[in-house]
């Protein structure tokens, strides 16, 4: 007879698994299989609190820091456990380098996480946020995402701080290039594509990527737009123009989350309880983990709510922190506050358990080296397909803000083109800031697009003019000479990459150095002229707009930036974009956003001198150019529009006519006003958009469903509910010229 001893052991062995399993569930707040949460909780009962504590401290490689370093041996503290994830690491060889310090180094073995902030594509750039917002494209946004994803994986990342959903109404803030611009609804759609775009279905898929929501919260509102500056808003205000895009990034299922480096009323983000614990965590039920911004919990100390980065750890994690970025407190001092009882064992248990679902999420534990993949690295990283998306991607970016006489797109008869300007062939500037591994080199110029456009049938001249941000006016006679010599001339001016993007706050918005007495002097010619702008924000272009009689909006294209803005300036794309931030006249209108309130004393522009209304002496209230704002080669009229009432739904209807000669893509946006509310209420709020082909000559009937849900806003007991009465509906090509009905709700 057989021993029965296998069997025995075997069901031993099994129940010892369910076991295992059913408080595995009982801790786990993802949805982890029954194999890693197994893993997860023998880990968690094998590991000593300084192995705990050392999954909850996030150390950069040194290969790209974006602040101070705390501590620089990174290799080292790996080897002893003391570090969960590393930053700024990337390469397949390299990581499986560090990655293999973890996993045959160290004593636990547990692999870590490496971050990046991979926020427009990682070796293809993509144009920078801003302007793939100006896109309106959610698909296109999404897929942009997915291709970065699936280029960082190939080189070893897994898990990228991004995106960044910060609604900003302030442009001397350098980060607004980061993110989707002025409103809280689209932002909120925004934020879900890119999600979706990075995570795709399965975060264990080789080729996808951890997001990181950032910078919860409300980062975009720094005082007087200057970075790391304290924010301070009503409670309103904060749930219903900040927090939405966090929420629909919460909501898409977003792995991680960061903490913002300002305080909201006086109390720092990182060390918030009620924002990352209570909301966050309880309200919206976010179950990944969160991380702090690079040294943001010692930087509480200069906030002056800690005495010493001892304290500032304390308040942290007892706010909900799980991991440390660069700051290294929670590895210096969690154990002593452990030992003096002042952070709970439950609470560092419950953050280690947060980072190594994230790892079970990820597939790290089946195979610690999943992103370590050299043929992926070699064949799927800027391929022909990637390149050609991010093409389209610049093309639709780009928006047109003027052009007069049909200046462009540029006659095809034209026999010589001169290119001017300090960004016309600047190829490191084409990638923008926060380019990730992108190379500069790779990058298309707008010289270089024109001349792949062109392709030698006709002389293109190219003089730089001046400088980005200098008083040398030394090549302007020399650009003057090829101007005059020219049939066409293309100015490419803005700023430099370097002057958007963290830390890089302006407090004027205008052209800087000498470039607008360029521009005067050029246009002066009397030539035929465009304007490419490159640039990580609005900038205050009234001189400009006065003067150019055309003006494209190019912000920061990426790796194919020229090829794009050809396409459009050679007429073989209909530019489509449209702007997601308001471009003030100057930056005394600061800030200066569509959907704002009215006061009790409107200035009414048929009695421009009344005195006692809401006015400045020296500029009127309006914006050079307004939110949703962008110009096509062809015009498209609005009419029909009817708002009916159907059960509890609005069903809208409108006639979107393409009267122009060719053939065009428009952003058709649906905004509403709620006329008498229990709080006042914005002139207009941006409900809905489409964007739809509409041929030469033909109209398009476009239809809108809005629901009571879709209409109700956050009262002062911070809910939301809709509140009968009447709104008035307005459709139209951008947020100042719409037109409008209304109806009443009951
Ligand atoms: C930025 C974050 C970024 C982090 C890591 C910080 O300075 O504020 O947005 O993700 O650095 O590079």
């Amino acid at each position: 007879m057989k021993s029965s001893k296998p069997k025995i052991l075997f069901l031993l062995v099994a129940i010892l698994i369910l076991c295992h399993s059913v408080e595995a569930q009982k801790n786990t707040r993802q949805n982890i299989s029954p194999a890693d949460q197994i893993k997860i909780e023998t880990l968690m009962r094998q590991m000593t609190i300084e192995e705990k504590i050392g999954q909850l401290s996030l150390f950069a490689s040194g290969w790209d820091n974006t602040g101070p370093s705390m501590n620089n041996d990174y290799k080292k503290l790996i080897k002893e456990g003391n570090a969960g994830a590393v930053l700024n690491a990337f390469s397949v060889d390299y990581v499986r380098e560090v990655q293999k310090l973890a996993v045959e180094g160290s004593r636990m073995k547990i692999p870590l996480l490496f971050g990046y902030d991979v926020i427009h594509g990682f070796r293809t750039i993509f144009p920078i946020p801003l302007g793939q917002a100006c896109t309106w494209n959610l698909k296109l946004i999404e897929e942009a995402e997915r291709v970065a994803a699936i280029e960082a994986t190939a080189a070893g990342i897994n898990w990228t701080f991004a995106p960044m959903v910060d609604i900003a109404r302030d442009p001397r803030w350098g980060r607004v290039m980061e993110a989707a611009g002025e409103d809280a609804w689209l932002g909120g759609k925004i934020a879900a594509a890119r999600v979706r775009g990075f995570q795709g279905n399965d975060l264990k898929s080789e080729n996808t990527l951890m997001a990181c929501v950032k910078h919860f919260a409300a980062y975009g509102a720094a005082m007087a737009g200057r970075d790391y500056n304290p924010v301070d808003m009503s409670p309103v205000s904060l749930y219903e123009w900040y927090l939405p895009p966090y929420k629909a990034a919460v909501d898409a299922g977003a792995g991680s989350l960061m903490t913002s480096f300002n305080e909201i009323a006086g109390i720092p983000s990182t060390c918030n309880a009620w924002l990352l614990t209570d909301l966050l965590r309880k309200e919206w039920g976010f179950k990944g983990f969160i991380v702090t911004d690079w040294t943001a919990i010692n930087e509480m100390v200069n906030h002056g709510v800690a005495e010493d980065n001892k304290d500032a750890a304390r308040l942290a994690i007892n706010a909900g922190v799980d991991m440390d970025m660069e700051g290294s407190t929670f590895l210096n001092y969690l154990g002593e506050l452990l030992n003096e009882k002042k952070v709970s064992q439950a609470r560092i248990d419950e953050a280690v358990r947060s980072v190594l679902e994230a790892k079970a999420l990820l597939g790290l534990f089946e195979d610690p080296y999943r992103y370590c993949n050299k043929t992926r690295q070699e064949t799927e990283i800027m391929t022909p397909e990637k390149l050609a998306l991010a093409r389209k991607m610049v093309t639709e970016s780009c928006v047109l803000l003027k052009n007069d006489k049909q200046t462009l797109p540029i006659p095809a008869g034209v026999g010589s083109i001169a290119v001017i300007g300090p960004l016309a062939d600047s190829k490191g500037d084409m990638l923008g800031g926060w380019s990730a591994a992108g190379e500069w080199e790779k990058c298309i110029t707008l010289l270089e697009g024109i001349r792949n456009k062109v392709n030698g049938k006709i002389p293109v001249v190219f003089e730089k003019g001046c400088n980005v941000n200098d008083a040398d006016k030394s090549g302007f006679e020399k650009a003057l000479d090829v101007a005059n010599h020219a049939d066409y001339v293309i100015l490419a001016l803005g700023e430099d990459r370097e002057m958007s993007g963290e830390a890089a706050s302006r407090s004027g918005l205008n052209l800087p150095g000498v470039q607008e007495e360029l521009a005067e002097m050029i246009i002066n010619t009397g030539k035929p002229i465009v304007v490419v702008l490159f640039n990580g924000r609005p900038l205050t272009l009234t001189r400009l707009n006065e003067i150019a009689p055309a003006i494209l909006e190019s912000w920061f294209g990426g790796t194919q930036a020229g090829n794009g803005i050809a396409d459009i300036l050679f007429g073989d794309i209909n530019p489509s974009g449209k702007l997601t931030m308001t471009f003030p006249k100057n930056v005394g209108q600061i800030p200066l956003f569509y959907n704002s309130k009215n006061t009790g004393r409107p200035f009414n522009p048929e009695k421009p001198d009344e005195k006692y209304v809401s006015r400045y002496l020296d500029v009127d209230n309006d914006p050079l150019y307004p939110f949703g704002y962008g110009l096509s080669y062809t015009s498209f009229t609005y009419s029909g529009l009817e708002a009916t009432l159907s059960g509890d739904t609005v069903n809208i209807r409108a006639h979107v006519t393409n009267t122009g000669d060719r053939d065009g893509e428009e952003v058709v946006q649906l905004y509403v006003h709620d006329k008498i509310g229990a709080i006042t209420r914005p002139v207009k709020e941006l409900k809905g958009f489409q964007k739809i082909l509409v041929p030469k000559g033909k109209t398009r009937t476009i239809t809108f469903i809005l629901t009571r849900d879709d209409l109700a806003f956050y009262h002062p007991d911070l809910k939301k509910y809709w509140e009968p009465g009447e709104f008035i509906i307005q459709i139209g090509s951008n947020s100042k010229e719409t037109i409008s009905t209304s109806i009443f709700l009951n």
